[in-house]
């Protein structure tokens, strides 16, 4: 049997036709970012060659201002997504506050958050990182969007997704039904369905947490961690392997595909930070909501995190996600041990 071509424009029009009030917006935005995708995998595939090339001189071949991929990626975000008319409002990691859509330019019925450049600390060595976004139909009737357009709980997004830019680019999302991922062909700059509706394995093989913090970590968070190493008596378990790249998007995906739990538990490392690193809104709700598509689970450790209600922009939350069974096990030791 020959197997089809598809690409993800033509997945995300097929996708539409499932939902008949679909006005084509909506899957016009997330080709938008499709190719977003595409020019920042352009980009971070000759980032190491901007001292070699030359390039360092901060003014490249094109004239243009050189920059770091992070705020590359952010402004590549931004430019595609500000004058479509697709959008009531945007909000990045990389801006501190929202970022309404241009004077003279129509206002629209979507909202996307977003995390432009993930591991940043992975850029200069050449390890895996990545883009992450979640969307939402905005609250506010119309005219520009509010902060509380970019507020709601994980539960009413319509559609979430990330980009891995590894040994190969890959684009992942999902609209609620079922989680697809695309392999980008470079040769002919189109994203091919390479994934079709992943789905987590039952059978875990990796937890992936920054072991480095163990000495700042609640008592529940260190006893679950020695459960899944297999030295729990009151528990024994076969151990799981540790894997731990540094890039959320990374190591989410990677678990998503073989089976595991990601967490980056709440620390008392450092005070201005008592819920650990990891942001709520374009961190961990979007990848929540690929894990509960997947048929895994994200929590903060005590709750669903699709349950959470922003408060602010940047909040931050501590994140467990990966294999349901896994993610419970957290919760359970966490009330028991921490209260
Ligand atoms: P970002 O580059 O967007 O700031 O995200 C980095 C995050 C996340 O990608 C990763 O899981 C975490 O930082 C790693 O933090 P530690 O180095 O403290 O483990
Ligand atoms: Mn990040
Ligand atoms: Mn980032």
């Amino acid at each position: 049997m020959i197997e089809e071509i598809i690409t993800i424009e033509r997945h995300i029009l097929e996708q539409q036709r499932t939902h008949p009030q679909a006005t084509g917006v909506f899957s016009s935005l997330l080709y938008d970012i499709a190719l977003a995708a595409k020019i920042i995998a352009r980009e971070t595939s000759r980032a190491g060659l901007v001292e070699i090339l030359g390039l360092a001189g901060k003014i490249n071949v094109q004239g243009e201002a050189q920059m770091k991929l992070d705020i590359f990626a952010n402004q590549t975000l931004i430019r595609i997504n500000s004058y479509t008319g697709r959008l009531a409002v945007m909000a990045s990691e990389e801006e501190a506050d929202i970022l309404p859509i241009p004077e003279g330019y129509p206002t629209g019925r979507y909202v996307l958050l977003f995390d432009p450049l993930d591991g940043s600390s992975n850029i200069d060595v050449n390890a895996s990182i990545g883009t992450i976004f979640g969307v939402y139909r905005r609250l506010s009737q119309d005219g520009p969007g509010k902060l509380s357009d970019c507020l709601q709980p994980g539960r009413d997004m319509v559609a979430a997704g990330y980009v891995i830019y590894g040994s190969s680019t890959m684009m992942v999302y999902s609209t609620g039904n079922g989680v697809h991922g695309f392999t980008l062909d470079p040769g002919v700059g189109e994203f091919l369905l390479s994934h079709p509706n992943i789905q987590i394995p039952s059978r875990p093989k990796y937890y992936s947490v920054n072991q480095g913090n163990e000495q700042f970590w609640s008592e529940g968070v260190l006893h679950f961690t020695r459960w899944l190493q297999g030295i729990d008596e009151e528990d024994p378990r076969k151990p799981l392997s540790a894997r731990y790249i540094g890039s959320l998007v990374a190591d989410f995906h990677r678990n998503l595909l073989t089976g595991g739990i990601f967490y980056y538990p709440a620390d008392s490392k450092d005070p201005r930070k008592p819920y650990g690193k990891l942001r709520l809104l374009y961190e961990a709700a979007p990848l929540a909501f690929i894990a509960q598509h997947a048929g895994g689970y994200a929590s903060d450790g005590r709750q669903a995190i699709l349950d959470i209600v922003p408060e602010s922009l940047h909040q931050r939350t501590p994140l467990f996600i990966g294999n349901r069974d896994l993610v419970e096990k957290a919760e359970a030791f966490i009330a028991r041990y921490d209260g």
